[in-house]
């Protein structure tokens, strides 16, 4: 039997299992996904652990993402990034790398999103970094706007074809723009919105990464101007299932995934 699992704290709340283990009973494979709480000084010895064991992938999220990045070989997009979310264990050394990024431009492309032109992502911190990375290296422009402006011109130094904004631009910034992508966790489990509804129109395509609620206030504004709207599952559905097949070599059987997570939102 394969073993995977989820490496964070808290886990026990994670959507991650019933996901995954849909696909493994699709597929009909041998394998389970199982949860781990490490103690923060403990990272190390757990990763050691689980090659030990045979563990053969690990996701990673909050709040050890940055810190594993040391503790694996990361791949370019990874230490780019900075953040390491799903390991491999299957070569000598155990290898990171980070399926948010390429799970936000799934999801938009799941969606008939054409990803060229320019993004702005709204939100300077994990989730934003990864995303940021991704639109840029499908060849988008794209303009990181964060409530720390700091913050967003020290990410776009990193990104290529990016530049940094504050958050009273928005209006200016998404005039040309055909994507916007909410990355803060403003709207998570409350029905604010980083982004004025007068910003918002008919060409744009909306992706937000929060999915507590489904329908956040940002997407419901999205939906009333007239334009595409993708909901934060999508990204959290992406990112597994690219993690799933770097772990099975098997295409993910993606509505089988897809049905599992969002009974369970
Ligand atoms: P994650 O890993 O989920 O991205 P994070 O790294 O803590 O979490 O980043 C949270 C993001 O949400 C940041 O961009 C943060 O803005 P700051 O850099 O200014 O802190 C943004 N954010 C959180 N609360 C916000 C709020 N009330 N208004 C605007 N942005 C907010």
């Amino acid at each position: 039997m394969q073993v995977f699992g989820l490496l964070g704290n808290p886990v026990t709340h994670s959507l991650s299992p019933p996901m995954h283990e849909a696909a493994y009973a699709e597929l009909d494979l041998d394998a389970r996904y199982v949860t781990f709480e490490p103690a923060p000084e403990a990272l190390e010895a757990a990763i050691c652990g689980a090659q030990a064991l045979g563990i053969a992938g690990l996701n990673v999220t909050i709040p050890f993402k940055q810190d594993v990045l040391e503790l694996v070989e990361p791949d370019d997009l990874a230490a780019r990034i900075g953040a390491v979310n799903t390991i491999d264990f299957s070569g000598e050394t155990p290898t990171g790398h980070n399926t948010d990024a390429i799970g936000a431009v799934r999801a938009l492309r799941d969606h008939d999103v054409a990803l060229d032109g320019t993004a702005v992502v709204v939100g300077a911190g994990g989730a934003g970094r990864a995303i940021a990375f991704g639109l840029a290296d499908e060849g988008m422009t794209v303009r990181i706007a964060n409530r720390t402006e700091q913050k967003a011109h020290d990410l776009a130094d990193a990104v290529p074809n990016a530049t940094g904004h504050g958050l009273g631009d928005l209006d200016k910034l998404l005039a040309d723009a055909s994507v916007l992508v909410n990355a803060t966790s403003v709207g998570m489990e409350s029905d604010e919105t980083p982004v004025p509804k007068a910003a918002l129109h008919d060409e744009l395509a909306v992706l937000d990464a929060v999915y507590r609620p489904l329908e956040t206030r940002l997407l419901r504004d999205a939906r009333a101007v007239g334009a595409t709207t993708v909901d934060g599952a999508w990204m959290l559905l992406y990112q597994g299932v690219e993690a799933f097949e770097r772990w099975t070599g098997n295409d993910a059987p993606v509505s089988v995934m897809n049905i599992a997570l969002r009974e369970r939102l």
